[in-house]
């Protein structure tokens, strides 16, 4: 990887250690004005989940999609909430037991892996969550292995912009670079959703 990108995924979860509590990233993730909250009803419909299928919320964060996915896959389905940091995960553990969603399961992550079993999985999503993963060829591994045949990978992230821009500092690699990245594990894209602005809609196969 370029020296460039090692720099920025150096930091880049620093600032998930600093602040700890759930409720200030609720504040951040689940306001008005963030696409992927804004657009989500869309986001969702495009994602089609079939009642009775597993889903990976990977990079889960507050659950901002765990709680709609456990509606969707509905009690014959599962959705594992997955994340690096435990006070996430404890977090969504409280809103899908206080929703009555007992098919929510949360999986601890490391930089290097998904930590999901083998084959186990329908669809793995991650939403502003990829350019947070430290090791990503490990860890696209892992996905791969975690994916069940003819299952999907769905990444949602911000399109990288111009140099001198925020995101250009905070986001490693352009929507191209990262495509590269998901084909060279083995991934197929099959479509690319045409919905968002600030964001890029991969929806790939496992290849
Ligand atoms: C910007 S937040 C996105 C949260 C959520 N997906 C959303 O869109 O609201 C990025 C999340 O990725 C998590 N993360 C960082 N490294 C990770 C890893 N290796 N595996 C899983 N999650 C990770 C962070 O802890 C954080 O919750």
């Amino acid at each position: 990887m370029p020296a460039e990108q090692r720099a920025i995924l150096d930091t880049i979860n620093d600032k998930y250690d600093k602040d700890t509590d759930p409720s200030q990233w609720t504040a951040r993730f689940e306001k008005e004005g963030r696409e992927v909250r804004d657009r989500q009803v869309e986001i969702l419909g495009a994602l089609a989940i079939e009642k009775g299928t597993t889903v990976a919320d990977v990079g889960a964060g507050t659950g901002l999609y765990t709680m709609p996915f456990a509606k969707a896959v509905g009690p014959a389905g599962h959705v594992f909430a997955v994340d690096v940091k435990a006070y996430f995960l404890d977090h969504i553990q409280q809103r899908a037991t206080k929703a009555g969603h007992e098919h929510v399961t949360p999986i601890k992550a490391t930089s290097q892996s998904v930590g999901l079993p083998t084959n186990s999985v329908d669809l793995v999503f991650m939403c502003d969550a990829f350019h947070h993963i430290e090791q990503p060829v490990p860890y696209l591994a892992s996905v791969h292995q975690a994916l069940k045949n003819g299952g999907r990978l769905v990444i949602i992230d911000y399109r990288r912009g111009l140099e001198g821009t925020w995101r250009y500092g905070h986001i490693r690699a352009t929507a191209a670079q990262f495509l590269a990245e998901f084909e060279a594990a083995g991934f197929h894209l099959e479509r690319e959703v045409d919905l968002l602005e600030d964001n890029f809609f991969y929806v790939l196969s496992k290849g």
